[in-house]
């Protein structure tokens, strides 16, 4: 049974913190899992640090579906949100037939749609049709052309929009909201604001939770760490590492040795060649 949203409810309401951070692909669910994550999401981070791209904005639909689909695959227990991703629900029609796609091809028991007072009406219609939706506010990676990669909301006015953002989101159905690069107290006010949980990024310590990029927890990606990361393991490293023994390996000859390999009856390849039987070795 997996966790539901009443689940994670239920933890803001008992102050139990919620460890959400993202997953790709099958071993990175099954590995986030298994260390306990209640939450997973299949982030559109996924452009840039599984496929390569700069930003967020080239990933498709399809990419989505089908790491979703791994994602579940990897999973028993998490509850699994996905990214809708850039200009896939920019109408309400839009949002409907993206929600439908990685609701009905994956599995996933909800969307996440970046945005706030412009996107409430699209929120409204895929709750009402019984799309669960996470929001996200503050920073916005598909919208960093405008926005600057940067803490956003620092001035009176742009802080109460998003506690207005916030609240209208709550209103409109949504079950939670993630804030990514907001100010600590402005993210602890947000949170205590509203009913839903509140997911930091970036946020603080006062939100209901984390939410972390699985490659900045691992050190997979990146020279330069975020600021708001904390790396865990320096697992890039260690892959190289075990690679570099591999290359050295094969190139001397240590691998593979016997143990590594099969063997068959001489007198098998001495007819398939059609010679006379050597011992093989
Ligand atoms: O795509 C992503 O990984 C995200 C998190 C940073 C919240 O949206």
């Amino acid at each position: 049974m997996r966790t539901t949203l009443a689940d994670i409810q239920q933890m803001k309401a008992s102050g139990e913190r919620i460890a959400m951070l993202t997953a790709y692909d099958f071993p990175s669910a099954k590995i986030a899992e298994r260390a306990g994550a209640p939450v997973l999401l299949v982030g559109d981070s996924l452009g840039m640090v599984v496929l390569g791209h700069d930003t967020t904005l080239p990933v498709s639909l399809d990419d989505m579906v089908r790491h979703a689909s791994a994602v579940m695959r990897g999973s028993r227990k998490a509850l699994i949100v996905c990214d809708l991703p850039f200009l896939t629900y920019a109408s309400e029609a839009d949002a409907v037939a993206a929600a439908r796609r990685v609701m009905q091809e994956t599995g996933v028991q909800a969307v996440k749609l970046e945005g706030g007072a412009p996107i409430i009406p699209i929120v409204k219609r895929l709750t009402d049709l019984g799309v669960p939706v996470m929001g996200h506010l503050g920073f916005t990676p598909q919208s960093q052309n405008q926005l600057g990669v940067k803490v956003q909301a620092r001035q009176a006015a742009a802080a109460r929009q998003l506690i207005n953002d916030a609240l209208a989101l709550e209103a409109a159905g949504a079950f939670a909201v993630v804030l990514e690069l907001v100010p600590a107290p402005l993210a602890e006010a947000v949170t205590a604001r509203l009913r839903i949980p509140a997911i930091g990024i970036g946020a603080g310590a006062g939100c209901d939770g984390q939410v972390q990029v699985w490659h900045d927890l691992l050190g997979l990606y990146d020279a330069k760490p975020h600021r708001h990361a904390k790396r865990y393991a320096e697992i890039g490293d260690a892959i190289e590492t075990a690679l570099r023994s591999y290359v050295d390996e094969v190139r001397s000859g240590a691998f593979p040795t016997k143990s590594n390999s099969s063997t068959m009856e001489a007198a098998e390849l001495a007819a398939a060649l059609e010679v006379d039987p050597l011992p093989l070795i």
